[in-house]
This record gives structure tokens, C-alpha cells and sequence, in this order.
């Protein structure tokens, strides 16, 4: 029997609608008519092939966010499928076990696309991933996002109107319940919200441990009651609902969210088990992936986020997004240093900065080093009004060409507020 060398999947982009408030039917933007869009595993080293299908009247483009991606398959904001059009994407997934997610990356689009529902989780699985972690049914992969529902339940939208979605949804769904055994579990935490951060906490004030960040698995867990996320940040953690009595309700919480529908994100509902037979045999190893060396960086760059009050543009080192230019000339191997810096102190903008392509190390915000979890590997770091993060950058991916590097607040990135790079 022929054996294929890669898994294939067909992802079509059309107008649907999902059943968000029970009874409704709420228009979407969808692949392949899910809501959110289907969940792709893939295994490390093994190529995934995505043939997307546009059926929108709009451009559309696919963008594995976290994934080292060859640039033809990147998703370029400028490298779109036009309507009716197909196109084949190849993700080789040379990297190592991550929780990524796939998005619209249409220019100008992506704001209003990714909002209406074109994301999706795509999880990159290797050794290291499947060892004694929690897994099967007790592996849950969680996005997060807003959402603005009308009274008819039709979806609101607005660009730049986080403040109005008062409707958080978990996997496309608004507080939703999970019943949950007296064990471990992992959860994969996605905030693919456009624009509001999340302060994702146990209401019972239980602690956890972070095992993964961004790219992958930290190099050991760390304990934490609490975890914040900023649009595209991803977090995984292992709880353990054994010290719970059977009956207990524990809600997870945004302890940032200013109306219930805000802030009680999911109840899980403690029962018995696993039982005798079922016994919980998961393990959270004291060290998960070797810590990578520190590298001296050739290059400093300075990359300043700001608002134009006066032209109500978000820009760059100045600029606006111009397909047309390339920011900056990156030496593929090379590690360079870039300190980021929000200058918006007049209207407190809160900005983030997401490189394609590779991980990177954060080193310190305003002089402080930042705490381990935050660390390595990030692909999308905050950059809080007034202040300066820097991050450490080793170009360590094999291919070369131009990606983009963009605020991740899709609403600012979509109106411009991105920069590329070509890396030689
Ligand atoms: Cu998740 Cu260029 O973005
Ligand atoms: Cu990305
Ligand atoms: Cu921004």
C-alpha cells in the first residue's frame, strides 16, 4: 500500500454559521464550517499539507503562527489566495512540540476575518510531548477569544471595539462546563482574542504548573496561580484536580474581565475517579527540554512601537506597513538583540511585538529580568505604554526570505503596524 509522506488536509474558507448561543444561528466566517476552525496534529519532522479553498468574495491568506515556515507558505499578508482560488500550503514542522495556531492573514482583512472565525489550534507533537504529560482526554486545548453578540446573536464588529466584547468564548463557546476526574490534566491555554488580554486564574485560587510557552516546553515547569496572555500568547499548564473533593465546582477564571461574561471563562465540575484501575500514572518531569545556550548577539536593533495621535496611524520605527520595504536585512545563523520600546505614554496603548518564523528569548523589560516562564521560546512578547523589553534573537530557522514582524493586536496590524524583515 503506498504510504503517503505527508498528512494531507483540505481547509475550504466560506460564510457559515455556528450555534454560539444556544438556539441561534449566528453568521461566521469559517473553515471548513466549524467554529473554531478544525484542530490539526502534526508530527514533528513530518510535512503537513494544507490545501486551502477560498470561497469567500474576499483575499484570504493562512498563517501558522509559531511555525517555521518556508516563505512560500508563510502566508505573507500580500501572498493571498483571491476569491475562488486555491492554493497549497507545505508545513515541514521541523521544530520542536508546540501548541500553534493557524489564522487569516489577509492585508488590511485579518482583523475583521480572524474575528468573524478564521483560527484554529494546530499542535505540533513529538517525544518529548507525549512523555507521561497528561494525555488523550485529559490533553485540552483551549482558545480564548472576545466577541461582541447582538441581541439577535449575530456577531458585532468593529474595529477597535474590544471595549463592547463583553463575551468571551472557549472553543466557540460561551461559558461552557467540563467534568473533570480527580486528576491531572493538561490545558492548552490560546488567547486568540484581537485586542483583550486575559488573566487566567483558578477561582479557588489553586496553583498549577506552567510547562509550555509560546514555541514549546519550558526547559523545566514552573508553579503558578496565575497566567496572563496577550492576543496570540499561549500557555500550557498541568492542574491537578485530585486535592478536590468530588462536587467541588472550580471555575477558570479572567480575573481581568470586567462583567461575568468576561470573567468566568469555564466551570469544571469535580466527579470521582479515575478509580483503582485508572489510576492517574501521569508524571510532570522535573526538567522537560535542555535550556538553550545563551548566544552573543552581532546585531542591536531598536524597534519603537508608537501612536500617531495626529494622523491616528500605529506605527513602526515610524513607518507604516509598505510590502514594498524591507526594514531589516537579518544574516540567517545570526543572533541579534532588539529593544522594543511602547513610546505611547500619552494614550497608553499596550502593543505587542510577534516575529514569524522563529522563537525568541526575552531577556528583560525597563532593566528587570523577566521571570522564567516568560522566557524562551516566544514568538509574540507585551510591550506595556512607556516601557522597553529586550529580546534575544538566533535566526536559527533553515529558510530564508521575507517575513513580517507585527504588532499582534490584529486590529493595529491590520491597519499597518508591521514591519518585515529578509532574512539572507
Ligand atoms: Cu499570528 Cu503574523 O501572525
Ligand atoms: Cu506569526
Ligand atoms: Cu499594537
Amino acid at each position: 500500500r503506498l504510504r503517503l509522506d505527508r498528512d494531507v488536509y483540505d481547509l475550504t474558507v466560506d460564510k457559515s454559521t455556528a450555534e454560539i448561543v444556544p438556539g441561534v444561528r449566528t453568521p461566521i466566517l469559517s473553515y471548513n464550517g466549524t467554529f473554531p476552525g478544525p484542530m490539526i496534529v502534526a508530527r514533528r519532522n513530518r510535512t503537513v499539507q494544507v490545501n486551502v479553498h477560498n470561497r469567500l468574495a474576499a483575499d484570504t491568506a493562512v498563517h501558522l503562527h509559531g511555525g517555521n515556515t518556508p516563505q512560500a507558505s508563510d502566508g505573507h499578508p500580500l501572498d493571498v489566495i483571491k476569491p475562488g482560488a486555491s492554493r497549497t500550503y507545505l508545513y515541514p514542522n521541523r521544530q520542536p512540540a508546540a501548541t500553534l495556531w493557524y489564522h487569516d492573514h489577509a492585508h488590511h482583512m485579518e482583523a475583521e476575518q480572524v474575528y468573524r472565525g478564521l483560527s484554529g489550534l494546530y499542535i505540533v507533537e513529538d517525544a518529548v510531548s507525549r512523555f507521561r504529560l497528561p494525555s488523550g482526554k485529559h490533553d485540552i486545548p483551549l482558545m480564548f477569544r472576545d466577541v461582541n453578540l447582538g441581541v439577535d446573536g449575530t456577531m458585532t464588529w468593529e474595529l477597535f471595539g474590544q471595549p463592547n466584547r463583553s463575551t468571551v468564548l472557549v472553543n466557540g463557546v460561551a461559558q461552557p462546563h467540563l467534568t473533570v476526574q480527580r486528576r491531572r490534566y493538561r490545558l492548552r491555554l490560546l488567547n486568540c482574542s484581537n485586542e483583550r488580554s486575559m488573566r487566567f486564574t483558578l477561582g479557588n485560587g489553586a496553583s498549577f504548573l506552567q510547562v509550555a510557552s509560546d514555541g514549546g516546553f519550558l526547559p523545566r515547569p514552573v508553579s503558578r496561580t496565575e497566567v496572563v496572555l496577550w492576543p496570540a500568547e499561549r500557555a500550557e499548564v498541568v492542574v491537578d484536580f485530585a486535592p478536590f473533593k468530588a462536587g467541588t465546582q472550580i471555575m477558570l477564571e479572567n480575573a481581568d474581565g470586567e462583567v461575568d461574561t468576561a470573567k468566568q471563562l469555564l466551570r469544571f465540575d469535580v466527579a470521582e475517579g479515575p478509580g483503582l484501575f485508572n489510576a492517574d500514572t501521569s508524571y510532570v518531569p522535573a526538567t522537560l527540554v535542555p535550556a538553550p545556550a545563551d548566544r552573543k548577539p552581532t546585531v542591536t536593533r531598536k524597534v519603537v512601537l508608537s501612536f500617531d495621535a495626529a494622523n491616528g496611524v500605529f506605527l513602526i520605527n515610524g513607518k507604516q506597513f509598505d510590502p514594498e520595504r524591507v526594514d531589516f536585512t537579518v544574516k540567517r545563523g545570526s543572533t541579534e538583540l532588539w529593544e522594543i520600546t511602547n513610546t505611547d505614554t500619552q494614550f497608553q496603548i499596550p502593543h505587542s511585538l510577534h516575529l514569524h518564523l522563529i522563537q525568541f528569548k526575552v531577556l528583560d523589560r525597563d532593566g528587570v529580568k523577566v521571570p522564567e516562564w516568560e522566557t524562551y521560546p516566544k514568538d509574540t512578547v507585551r510591550v506595556l505604554p512607556g516601557s522597553t523589553v529586550r529580546i534575544l534573537a538566533t535566526f536559527d530557522s533553515e529558510y530564508t526570505g521575507v517575513y513580517p514582524f507585527h504588532c499582534h493586536f490584529v486590529d493595529h496590524s491590520s491597519v499597518a503596524m508591521m514591519a518585515q524583515m529578509r532574512i539572507v
